[in-house]
């Protein structure tokens, strides 16, 4: 049987489909893993099936997965330099097969979904998250029902309607929408496989065990801390990166957690705030506004949660300006070749402030993950960027050069 558990009232019960949150407080449940013994298969292929002890699944089938994971870990010693950073590298979940690290959770979702006989999914998302739903969905013929925010840029929209799932833009607030999202699904028998869905938040943990491998363990015994600097929405990704670590720190193979950094853009920073007020309730945002549209939300539903394990672990939140997202953005593109979109560079604008600031601890290691792909949010950079783009034709050509 599968069980999920609230942390906040130490309560378990058995999952239900379409409810994944504790009857008592409403807070997400996460999959309470059994207590067996769990070891890690040192010559299997990829992370993912290495640690497939830790993940809720009877098997993990890699032949579901469209490639997901194993995303290089890039040294960015071009940002580096410039700026005197200590050693800094990019998670590239770019690198995906839908371009965002959302297919690490959906790969772990969809194969939940099959050993529990669900063959309509559906999902409510800024962008990414339909792209990778729709793409499983399509790869192992499941129906996709997607839900988008009615800003969602074009491109966006067009890159999970290509699969073949059914998408609607639907105007009205977010967090009525996810909630609204589960009431539907359990109407039309459609699993919702939404941010904080406690299958994706397992699938997330296979970044942290890849950041594990890649730099190895003395990375993680160093006296200068390891930081780990993730956007946050609405937290999933950053409960499932805080449990792979904690993963590893059971199994002895890390003496301690590194330190998490969430990140949020200030034009939507509600869990940020909470955290700078030493509040553990996370209040709705008031008008929010940022070009990082991916993790512009409100009320995130896992924001009380992410809270209270990242106090629990010594991590943090911060928020970082627009002007420092432009940069930050335009940086990761023109000094490391690496072209993510808005909300993927506030990790690399968080260390550029606290470098600014001097809090940035002497001889850190520092990871960024880079979440998304740029080219799914390519209205950020028509205008403003600066772009050496001319015109010329054959006989101008000498001319213009
Ligand atoms: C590019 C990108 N980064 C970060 C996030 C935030 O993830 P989460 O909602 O799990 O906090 C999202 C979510 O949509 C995203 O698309
Ligand atoms: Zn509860």
């Amino acid at each position: 049987m599968t069980t999920l558990e609230c942390l906040f009232c130490d309560r378990r019960r058995p999952f239900e489909i379409y409810n994944p949150f504790c009857p008592a407080c409403g807070a997400p449940m996460l999959f309470a893993p059994s207590r067996g013994k769990k070891s890690v298969r040192s010559s299997a292929t990829t992370a993912a099936e290495r640690f497939a002890d830790f993940l809720p699944l009877k098997k993990y089938d890699r032949t579901l997965s469209l490639g997901v994971g194993g995303t290089p870990l890039l040294r960015i010693g071009n940002v580096i330099d410039q700026f005197g950073l200590p050693e800094v590298y990019a998670k590239n979940e770019t690198a995906n097969p839908t371009a965002s690290f959302k297919d690490r959770g959906t790969v772990v979702a969809v194969q939940k979904a099959i050993e529990l006989g669900i063959k309509k999914i559906g999902t409510i998302s800024t962008g990414n998250m339909a792209g990778s739903t729709a793409a499983y969905a399509a790869k192992v013929g499941f129906s996709c029902l997607v839900f988008v925010k009615e800003d969602t840029p074009q491109d966006k929209i067009v890159a999970a309607a290509i699969y073949g799932a059914s998408i609607i833009r639907v105007k009205g607030d977010y967090g009525g929408l996810f909630r609204k999202s589960f009431e539907i699904g359990r109407r039309r028998g459609i699993a919702f496989m939404n941010s904080v869905d406690p299958f994706r938040i397992e699938g997330y943990k296979v970044t942290s065990y890849e950041i594990f491998e890649q730099l190895g363990p003395a990375a993680f015994r160093a006296k200068a801390p390891l930081m780990v600097f993730v956007p946050v929405s609405a937290a999933g990704h950053l409960i499932g990166l805080i449990r792979g670590f904690r993963d590893l720190h059971d199994l002895g193979l890390i003496p301690r957690l590194p330190v998490l950094v969430g990140v949020q853009a200030s034009g939507c920073a509600p869990i940020s705030r909470a955290f700078r007020r030493g509040s553990d309730r996370v209040e709705r945002f008031p008008n929010p506004h940022t070009i990082a549209h991916a993790i512009s939300n409100p009320t995130p539903p896992g924001g009380e949660l992410a809270l209270r394990l990242l106090r629990e672990s010594g991590g943090s939140m911060m928020d970082v300006g627009e002007t420092e997202i432009r940069r930050a953005h335009a940086l990761m593109a023109s000094r490391e070749g690496i072209f993510c979109d808005p909300a993927s560079a506030t990790p690399l604008a968080a260390v550029l402030k606290l470098k600014r600031r001097r809090h940035l601890p002497q001889g850190a290691r520092v990871v960024l993950i880079v979440t998304g792909s740029g080219l799914k949010a390519m209205e950020a950079v028509v205008d403003p960027a600066p772009l050496d783009i001319r015109p010329a034709d054959l006989e101008t050509l000498e001319e213009v050069l």
